[in-house]
């Protein structure tokens, strides 16, 4: 039998042959697919989805009701808020520190990226666990990316550092809107991207040919589109093509799944907190307007994560 090893090299062969220009080198080599293929025997665990309210553990302190005083009745547990600061949606947040965030356990880590919302965490645990027992092995390449991450990889594009579809974008496109709208093909602009939020986990390669080109990807991908939503995660990017189909934002990504319980909270909180003022302070910004990345991007996403 194949070797985990050789399905990740295979894996990361097929992403660097068929992603020049799309996630960069260093998301690229960060993805190390590694599927193994072991016995059957199907264990399901299914998540409750709230999308009305906050996730639990989303509480912050000054939400907590006071503690029961002696001899008084129980007092109503204040509601949760429900509003997540700015600096959750846009990452400009230290996850290292964060309450929010936990370290993704060092089995299911597969790239350079190792924070994510503690709730998504737990999820993804529990899918990984079940797709385990399927035979699946499930690596987390990339997770949380703060604002500043992304401003690395989209300068990096923005400036030529990164080749994008082989070519230096800072020649190849000088016009501003048209530079951005490339890189915008499979990159988010910094302050929009859902990595920001550590709710979206990019899984075991990020190159589509590995999940329709390769058996052990096509299988993974199918036990994703058949088993991912009972615990809460949701394709975001789908395909664009066919009747039905969204008609902006990204292109397809097969490997990007969002954990809907926070993920929907902070995505229709969004477009309340988040204006065109705010997405500033990174090269080729003076676009984001023009190119409406918040109709057209943040929320061009596929049925399935619509509320
Ligand atoms: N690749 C997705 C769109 C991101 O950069 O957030
Ligand atoms: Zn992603």
């Amino acid at each position: 039998m194949t070797s985990g090893r050789t399905f990740a090299s295979l894996a990361l062969a097929l992403a660097l042959a068929a992603c020049s220009g799309n996630p960069t080198p260093e998301e690229v080599a960060a993805a190390q697919a590694v599927i193994t293929p072991t016995s059957a025997g199907v264990t399901t665990e299914t998540a409750s989805l709230d999308e009305q309210q906050p996730p639990a553990g989303e509480a912050t302190p000054a939400d907590q009701p006071p503690p029961e005083a002696a001899g008084e009745p129980a007092a109503e547990p204040a509601p949760a808020s429900s509003h997540v600061d700015l600096k959750y949606l846009i990452g400009d947040i230290d996850p290292a520190t964060d309450p929010k965030f936990t370290r993704i356990p060092q089995k299911y880590i597969g790239g350079s990226r190792v924070w994510g919302h503690k709730d998504a965490v737990d999820a993804f645990v529990r899918m990984a666990e079940d797709a385990a027992q399927n035979g699946y092995q499930l690596k987390i390449v990339s997770s949380f990316r703060s604002f500043s991450d992304q401003k690395r990889i989209w300068e990096d594009k923005w400036t030529g550092k990164t080749l994008v579809g082989g070519r230096k974008l800072n020649s190849a496109l000088p016009d501003p809107k048209a530079r951005a709208l490339k890189i915008l093909e499979y990159s988010s602009m910094p302050g929009t991207s859902r990595h920001h939020w550590g709710t979206d986990f990019d899984i075991n390669a990020l190159d589509n040919g590995y999940f329709t080109n390769t058996k052990d990807g096509r299988k993974l991908y199918d036990w994703l589109v058949g088993h991912a939503a009972n615990y809460g995660f949701c394709q975001v990017y789908d395909t664009k093509k066919g009747e039905g189909a969204r008609k902006t934002g990204y292109e397809e990504e097969k490997w990007h799944w969002s954990y809907r319980p926070v993920a929907d909270w902070y995505l229709r909180q969004y477009p309340i907190d988040v204006g065109y003022e705010r997405l500033t302070g990174f090269q080729g910004s003076e676009a984001a307007q023009s190119i409406d990345v918040i109709t057209n991007y943040v929320q061009g996403i596929s049925a399935e994560c619509r509320q």
